[in-house]
């Protein structure tokens, strides 16, 4: 008998931080891949919170003991990167329409630079759909609560750099007066 083909996804996104919305979309891609590689951009245009280690290593966590998921860091291109996992699909989740524009056109863009890579979208739990990882980052820091929003353990973290922001800051302050 053949050796059944892994369905595997390599599900892409700067993840700064990794919230509900996401898991919601790794949690359901498991239910059609056999594995879900959640990979996370070093170059996506955006100036991170988090370094690409620690968004790896917080994401790790949140997985940690589930076989069917990895987690890596990855930089260049999605379209060179994907290959070297053995996997040909690339996972999305849309939210709303006005995702769309964007998504279909990097769906497009990574066509036309690798043919044989298919994009794959899921709709977002209709529980995620107002959230992003910049309002997230935008209410914490105001102080505001983000508990159920991200994993508990993502929800320490981005507290505990927003502190050592705010204690950093007052230290210059300090030190300039
Ligand atoms: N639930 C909640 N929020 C979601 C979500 C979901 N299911 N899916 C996406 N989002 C939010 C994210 O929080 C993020 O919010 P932000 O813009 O406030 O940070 C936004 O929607 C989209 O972010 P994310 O899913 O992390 O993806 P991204 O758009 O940051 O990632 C890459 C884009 C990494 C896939 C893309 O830049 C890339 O491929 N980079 C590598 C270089 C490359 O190949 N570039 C050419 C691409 S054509």
């Amino acid at each position: 008998m053949g050796q059944k083909c892994e369905r595997v996804a390599v599900y892409p996104g700067t993840f700064d931080p990794f919230t509900n919305g996401h898991l919601s979309i790794v949690r359901r891609g498991l239910e059609v891949f056999d594995r879900v590689i959640v990979a996370a951009a070093q170059d996506s245009g955006k100036n991170p919170l988090f370094s690409l280690e620690e968004r790896v290593e917080m994401i790790r966590e949140v997985f940690r003991g589930q076989t069917r998921v990895t987690v890596q860091g990855f930089s260049g291109l999605l379209v060179d990167y994907v290959p070297t996992t053995g996997a040909n699909t690339i996972l999305r989740g849309l939210r709303a329409v006005s995702d769309f524009e964007y998504e279909f056109q990097m769906a497009l863009m990574n066509r036309k630079l690798k043919p044989s890579l298919h994009t794959v979208f899921m709709m977002t739990d209709y529980r995620w759909l107002y959230i992003s990882s910049t309002i997230i980052k935008d209410v914490a820091r105001l102080g505001g609560s983000i508990e159920g929003l991200v994993p508990e353990l993502i929800h320490a973290r981005v507290a505990q750099r927003y502190d050592e922001r705010a204690h950093n800051a007052v230290e210059s302050q300090g030190n300039a007066g």
